[in-house]
């Protein structure tokens, strides 16, 4: 895997191409978790802060506090942050904040699968967690209904086959919801259950939504980058040419995400 593959170095560019997305499904994702108002929470791989924004909109939290290891994803959520109980703090999985007690909510929004070992990554969220806290995770359904990154990569493996290892359907296969419920189990988590939540992606044109894969941030775009001129040239036409199409020409796909959630004994 090239190490340029998963870059998480600009939050205004990862907004653009990904983080608008995670602001309509965050909501959603909180409202699925039923979390009793002045709970204390962990956001983990917090990026740009669409999960924190979302529990103090959504969720009437004591605090929240959301971490992640880039220190310009933290710099640009603390920027932008609506609600004044949340901290936004450099940490990753290995050194997640802890609180006394343990947190009633910990939840990671689409980052688990780009964790080195989410395994390890759960186990740690289970030990940080109070007593009968919740322990939750949401994922994009990479192998199928995540359209937009589907047609993709299978747009970039039909114009160069090496773009298969790269393609986020083949390298994560965590993000099904029977591995996702068996990872929570085997954790130690009790009352484990899943769910999907389907968020429409809608875009006027093909250059609305070509435009953000040229950001540089995060592995479809730093895999863009990485081609010349004619290569991307070639990549946008196939795509461009797979897209199926509204009778005005809009294109309409659905993204899909996997949601996982247990309770820490
Ligand atoms: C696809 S982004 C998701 C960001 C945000 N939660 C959202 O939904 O927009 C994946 C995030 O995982 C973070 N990440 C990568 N390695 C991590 C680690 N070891 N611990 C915690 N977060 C990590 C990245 O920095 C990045 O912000």
């Amino acid at each position: 895997m090239p190490e340029w593959s998963d870059k998480w170095a600009a939050g205004a560019t990862y907004e653009d191409f990904m983080g608008r997305w995670s602001r309509l499904l965050a909501p959603r994702f909180v409202s699925w978790l039923s979390v009793r108002p002045t709970a204390n929470w962990l956001d983990v791989g917090c990026g740009t802060g669409a999960l924190a924004d979302a529990i103090c909109t959504g969720a009437n939290p004591a605090s929240v506090v959301a971490c992640d290891p880039s220190e310009p994803f933290i710099e640009y959520a603390r920027r932008r942050q609506v609600g004044r109980r949340v901290w936004f703090v450099v940490a990753g999985v290995g050194q997640l904040p802890t609180r006394p007690g343990g947190f009633d909510s910990v939840a990671s929004l689409l980052a688990l699968n780009f964790l080195p070992k989410p395994e390890a990554a759960i186990d740690e969220m289970r030990r940080i967690a109070a007593v009968n806290g919740l322990v939750s995770a949401c994922v994009w359904d990479y192998p199928d209904r995540m359209e937009l990154l589907r047609y993709f990569w299978d747009s970039a493996r039909a114009v160069d086959p090496s773009a298969a290892e790269l393609d986020e359907g083949r390298r994560f296969p965590i993000c099904r919801p029977d591995a996702l419920e068996s990872l929570f189990r085997e954790a130690g988590l009790a009352d484990v259950v899943s769910d999907s939540i389907d968020i429409p992606t809608r875009f006027s044109t093909f250059a609305e939504l070509w435009k953000p894969f040229l950001g540089g941030t995060g592995p479809a775009p730093s895999y863009v980058a990485s081609r010349d001129a004619s290569q991307r040239a070639a990549l946008a036409k196939r795509l461009e040419r797979s897209l199926p199409r509204e009778p005005d020409g809009a294109i309409s796909l659905v993204a899909r995400a996997w949601v996982v959630r247990g309770v820490a004994r």
